[in-house]
């Protein structure tokens, strides 16, 4: 049996759903549908992560029970899944009682096996942050790198997983399996960090409750994330529906965005030979969405709300959008002048217009019925399809969604030339019936199998275009051939599939709402001379400089404040040579707080006025005294 299980991460509800998760679940959408095309059995799992710290406490905020917040915000991830057409098998809630009874029967294995054991965490503990450290991280010695603040030393007791002893077991499995982390950096991002040796995971916590508890142990709940992963098994089965689960498990594919590849690409397959299940067949790691060239902020979600998409563009071709802008794997940036520009090029002009044109003509030369080609038809198109058909197929089973899309456009490119050349109306004109009903069978077909290569992606609009061809809106696997459409079916002409959007008028109103949101997030405060006085802004001169290694802006460099020395790690590397710095005064900020940058504890901050891309830094006179303070 051909069977096909493809995930998406399960999201958490202390979100409301934006385009990110969006982009994951459009992305497995259309795997689910091509191989369902392709007659697999498929089994399509999504989700919500319900459980965690979290959530208790963004529910706190809000003034209700975490049940009660999670229940609020499924509904809308379930709304905007049926809106983009998604079609999953199963939604799993890690609240559910059958997954929650999964974990728990795992967790008490594992622990009965040796692989779980109760331990005492050691370290610096930030309570306003929750957050353990080691000795290497604080800042400083005393201080909490996050927030600055003075950290405790802290024993709490918890359960530990012992990753430390896969990790062999790992390396070896990623040498056998090298196609296990898509794309190719990932996997030896993944391979470098476990080589670098892997310690022990704490896997349970006593500081709140809202988790699954630790069976054996009620002072403790399971650590969101060991919950949370496996919801894969459970949700397809895994001690409920024993032939489910052995029909479909291992996963094919676990769709996921690159923040959450370690603890897939490591700690997954580790806890699932610890329980003694087959390791999944592949995780794909794609790359992070950043929103008209800015970082993708809270306030900045409301240009890019999908509800909002669909209601302005429609969901295909925001879908489309998604998956042919940017190479399934690298980070891209969602513009809506992007987005228009591949409605009206791509879909509007290349694809829509080919289709209305063949159906226009179909009609005018050929009574509105699809003709009955000839032996003697030139077969240019349907050598290029069958490669194309091969080219998608080879492109979609490495998640290359793009590249499949290209592939498509290719043909649909070829069939816009070949009207061109072919010119049916002269054909027409010259009475030339039988090369006239070849070249309109021709390209009536190669529409006919772009719409069935096209059905994954688009799913309702290329119904549309298959019922205008004369054909079933439901392509089945026989489809996905050269020479299926019908002689005889009669076409119809629809309205445009893919109308023009009016570029202008959107993109000047989003650019205004982008300015907006800008100046709400750069507004400047109005301060109090005690405010500025808390800044100790001084005069000090560079007395070592050097580039950081690997990077093009950062500079490492110690200043001289006229009573010690200090190490300041700067963003100016850009616009200044190591060697033109030494010597130089600057303006220094003394008491920021200490961060360590690319491994290098900086102190303090070398001032610089900058705008744009360029950077100034000012001008003192040489005889300004180290130390002399600005006020
Ligand atoms: O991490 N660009 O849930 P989450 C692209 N519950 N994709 C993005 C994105 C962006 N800017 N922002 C988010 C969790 N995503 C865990 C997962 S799985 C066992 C548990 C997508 O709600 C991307 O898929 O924070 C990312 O991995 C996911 O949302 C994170 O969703
Ligand atoms: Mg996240």
């Amino acid at each position: 049996m051909k069977k096909f299980y493809v995930t998406t991460p399960i999201y958490y509800v202390n979100d409301v759903p934006h385009l990110g998760h969006a982009y994951t679940t459009i992305a497995a959408d259309v795997l689910a549908r091509y191989k369902r095309l392709k007659g697999y059995e498929v089994f399509f799992l999504t989700g919500t992560d319900e459980h965690g710290q979290k959530i208790e406490k963004s529910a706190k905020a809000k003034g209700m029970t975490p049940k009660e917040l999670a229940d609020s915000v499924v509904v809308n991830f379930k709304r905007l899944w049926e809106r983009f057409d998604i079609s999953y098998d199963h939604f799993i809630r890690t609240t559910d009682d059958y997954h929650e009874k999964v974990v728990q029967e795992i967790f008490q294995r594992l622990y009965d096996k040796g692989d779980i054991y109760l331990g005492e965490y050691e370290g610096w503990y930030c309570t306003p942050c929750e957050s353990f450290w080691s000795k290497s991280q604080l800042v400083e010695e005393k201080h909490c790198p996050d927030c600055g603040r003075p950290v405790e030393r802290l024993r709490e007791k918890s359960y530990f997983f012992r990753l430390s002893a896969y990790q062999d077991k790992l390396l070896q499995f990623y040498e056998e399996n090298p196609d296990f982390v898509l794309p190719e950096f990932r996997m030896n991002e993944v391979k470098a960090f476990v080589k670098q040796g892997l310690e022990d995971i704490s896997i349970s916590r006593t500081t709140f409750r809202w988790g699954v508890p630790v069976p054996f142990d009620d002072e403790h709940v399971i650590y969101v994330w060991f919950d949370a992963l496996f919801n894969y098994i459970s949700g397809v089965g895994y001690g409920i529906d024993d032939e489910k689960f052995k029909k479909f498990w291992p996963a094919d594919v676990h769709i996921i965005g690159k923040d959450i590849l370690r603890f897939h690409a490591i700690y997954w397959p580790a806890f699932l030979m610890a329980a003694g299940f087959e390791l999944p067949k592949r995780v794909f790691a794609h790359g992070w969405w950043t929103v008209e060239g800015r970082k993708m902020s809270k306030s900045l979600r409301n240009v890019v709300d999908p509800n909002r998409l669909i209601d302005m563009y429609g969901a295909d071709a925001v879908r489309y959008f998604l998956l042919r802008e940017v190479p399934f794997g690298l980070d891209g940036d969602f513009s809506h002048k992007a987005l228009i520009h591949r409605i009206n090029g791509d879909l509007a002009n290349d694809l829509g217009n080919l289709l209305y044109r063949v159906l226009t003509m179909t009609i005018k030369y050929a009574g509105g019925k699809v003709p009955a080609p000839t032996e003697n038809r030139d077969t240019e198109l349907e050598e290029l399809a069958k490669k194309v058909l091969e080219r998608v197929d080879e492109h979609l089973n490495r998640q290359a969604f793009n590249r499949a899309l290209e592939a498509i456009w290719d043909l649909i490119r070829a069939a816009n030339k070949y009207v061109d050349v072919k010119a049916p109306w002269a054909l027409n004109k010259e009475d030339k019936k039988e090369e006239l009903g070849n070249v309109l069978y021709n390209l009536l077909e190669t529409l006919r199998l772009v719409g069935v290569m096209l059905y994954p992606f688009m799913p309702s609009k290329m119904g549309e275009m298959l019922a205008q061809l004369g054909c079933g809106s439901e392509p089945k696997e026989e489809d996905l051939n050269w020479g299926r459409i019908q002689v005889g079916a009669e076409v119809a002409k629809g309205k445009p599939l893919f109308p023009k959007v009016e570029e202008e008028k959107i993109v000047k109103e989003i650019e205004k709402e982008v300015a907006e949101v800008e100046k709400k997030e750069e507004a400047i405060p109005e301060i109090s001379i005690e405010d500025f006085a808390k800044l100790n802004i001084i005069v000090a001169q560079v007395v070592e400089a050097e580039r950081v290694p690997k990077t093009d802006k950062l500079l490492k460099l110690v200043v001289d404040t006229g009573t010690e020395k200090r190490t300041v790690v700067a963003g100016i590397g850009a616009h200044y040579k190591p060697e033109e710095l030494v010597g130089k005064k600057v303006l220094y900020l003394s008491n920021l707080m200490p961060k360590k940058l690319r491994g290098i504890m900086s102190c303090g901050m070398i001032l610089a006025a900058s705008k744009g891309e360029e950077l100034y830094l000012p001008v003192l006179p040489d005889d300004t005294p180290l130390g002399a303070r600005l006020r």
